[in-house]
């Protein structure tokens, strides 16, 4: 008999430390909290990133019942306050980071820091160097392919010439005369696309000559600022404004409506919300785009997966076990309608 109790009271204090761990687990997984800092909040591309980041968290929540809490900081172009938000993002418990670096070349101190941690980071758009990348097997890489990118927009004037080649050589002199928009020096993209973009043209045996070009670091202002001082400086002669993302073709575009011109194309790359709406009223010829829906929920299921210890669905392969590509698409206005 007594036997019998003691043997009841050990199955009840089982049955009660199962059940407490079932609890635990179920805590553990019932939500989780992801940090994530942008290189710069006032960055178009990036805050359309953002905003589908938020979105698919939204989506993340419902379909897996799972409370999901972003913690979304602006590092404002400095990588000490950038790192100093990595530093609070651990301290405050974050399962994982979602880091868009201010200087690329210098992410080992956020590395240095999520390594001691154990916090996984999937870094996206300013790609870490390679060393860096290698450092650890919880670091993970979400962008779009820059070559790519280049060739593709190379590719929308190459198929517009051979269709229709006034449409390209505005004065038919058999040369299209062109100015070159560039972004950040130090990012990864800005090269490889100014490079690929002429190169691409060259292949597609569209006679080019380049007028002149210059650094605008993303932005609009100061492409529209460099754009207003080529015209000047070569007018009637830019047939073509070829840049590296499409708010510095908006800037561009900005300082052509200005001085009422409007046959010139523009062309740029990102497909963001004014890119878009400019490429709709047919001020920009065309773009090529992220599929930024797909760019928003590889990142987000990466960081899930690393938060819940659980895999990246199949349909997104990772390269090397690391680095997502985010496809993308050339978008052109229809030329019938250019005036
Ligand atoms: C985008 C730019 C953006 C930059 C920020 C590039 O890939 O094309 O629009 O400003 O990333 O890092």
């Amino acid at each position: 008999m007594r036997k019998m109790k003691l043997l009841t009271v050990i199955l009840a204090v089982c049955m009660m430390l199962t059940s407490c761990q079932g609890v635990q687990q179920e805590d553990e997984k019932a939500s989780i909290r992801i940090g994530i800092s942008l290189y710069r909040g006032d960055d178009t591309f990036i805050n359309n990133i953002r905003g589908i980041l938020e979105e698919k968290a939204k989506e993340y929540e419902r379909e897996n019942d799972i409370k999901v809490t972003l913690d979304i900081q602006d590092a404002k172009g400095s990588q000490n306050i950038q790192n100093d938000q990595v530093e609070r993002f651990i301290s405050l418990g974050c399962d994982v980071l979602c880091i868009n670096p201010v200087d690329r070349m210098d992410a080992s101190v956020i590395i240095d820091r999520a390594m001691t941690a154990h916090v996984p980071v999937v870094f996206f758009n300013r790609q870490p160097v390679e060393e860096d990348m290698n450092r650890w097997d919880k670091l993970y890489y979400v962008g779009v392919d820059a070559k790519e990118t280049a060739v593709l927009q190379g590719k929308m004037v190459v198929d517009l010439y051979r269709k229709q080649p006034e449409a390209v050589d505005l004065n038919g002199d058999g040369v299209v005369s062109y100015v070159m928009l560039e972004g950040e020096t130090s990012h990864q993209d800005s090269l490889i696309r100014t490079e690929w973009s002429v190169q691409t043209l060259k292949d597609g045996r569209v006679p080019i000559e380049k007028i002149t070009g210059g650094i605008a670091n993303w932005e609009r202002s100061q492409a529209s600022a460099l754009m207003e001082q080529w015209l000047t400086e070569y007018p009637d002669t830019i047939e073509l404004v070829i840049s590296n993302n499409d708010d510095m073709a908006l800037g561009a575009i900005d300082a052509l409506e200005r001085e009422g011109i409007s046959r010139i194309n523009v062309i740029g790359i990102d497909g963001t919300t004014p890119g878009l709406e400019a490429l709709e009223n047919g001020k920009l010829l065309g773009t090529v785009s992220a599929n930024k829906e797909r760019y928003g929920s590889v990142i987000m299921e990466l960081a899930a997966g690393c938060a819940l210890g659980e895999e990246l669905p199949e349909e997104y392969p990772l390269e090397d076990g690391t680095y997502y590509w985010t496809p993308q698409e050339i978008l052109i206005h229809k030329i019938e309608e250019n005036p």
